[in-house]
């Protein structure tokens, strides 16, 4: 017994240590893929710092997400309410996925999908106001389970502004889906129940996230360069 308590207190100060010593080793705030490792459009050559999410691995990590969704909310009916512009390769693939999973096995998510779009940035800075473009009735959402697909999370303000707007409709649940979150010092909002990556506060492009609205066609999440900050912007 005392053998079996002891191996326990050593687990846990193992694994305490490894967390404290992988969070501050500096690989966990690595810069990213050589862009010669991968390929990019020649349109965006000198505009990108590195790869930090190959196409790949996303696929991978969206189908894992897919199957705890399904896991929690099988035989549910849903609402998939895609934030646009930046969530909707995300919520694409995702919805791919959960399909694909309803095909084959007993489980089966009905699900309605809809969006909602919002805007927040300028260049790469958060204007700090939550702006829903073409306001909608949401009143569709009222008693159903709702589930929130968007690219990424950095404060959480805008996510926990627009989880207040959609509660207002009264829906019976409401679940969060992020693709990335960052790690910034100063999050304050609302953190998302399924969490894609967690990633360092660098500003980054592509698979339909923005600068300017550019780099929503480029493949993988990469991180921007200051030539490319500099030349798109407004
Ligand atoms: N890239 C694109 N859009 C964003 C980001 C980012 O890093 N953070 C918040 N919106
Ligand atoms: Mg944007």
């Amino acid at each position: 017994m005392l053998v079996i308590y002891l191996t326990d207190i050593f687990i846990s100060v193992v694994k305490l240590t490894y967390r404290n010593f992988y969070s501050s080793f500096p690989i966990y705030d690595w810069p990213g893929y050589s862009l010669d490792l991968f390929t990019y459009p020649e349109h965006y050559c000198g505009d990108l710092q590195s790869v930090y999410i190959p196409h790949g691995v996303i696929m991978d990590r969206t189908e894992r997400l897919a199957r705890n969704i399904m896991d929690d909310l099988g035989d549910h009916d849903i609402v998939i309410l895609c934030v646009l512009k930046g969530g909707y390769k995300f919520c694409a693939d995702l919805v791919e996925f959960i399909k694909a999973l309803s095909r084959n096995s007993r489980k089966s998510l009905p699900m309605r999908v809809d969006f909602i779009r919002l805007k927040s940035y300028l260049n790469d800075q958060s204007t700090a106001s939550l702006h829903i473009v073409g306001e909608e009735d949401l009143s569709f959402l009222r008693g159903k389970n709702v589930l929130i697909v968007e690219a990424i999370v950095d404060t959480g303000k805008t996510m926990k502004a627009l989880l207040k707007h959609v509660e207002a409709f009264e829906p019976k649940m409401v679940k969060v889906a992020g693709l990335l979150v960052k790690r910034v010092s100063s999050g304050v909002g609302s953190f998302p129940d399924y969490v894609g990556f967690e990633i360092p506060n660098r500003f980054v492009v592509g698979y339909a996230l923005d600068y300017n609205e550019r780099f929503r066609d480029l493949h993988h999440i990469c991180v921007i360069s200051e030539q490319g900050k500099t030349k798109y912007k407004i």
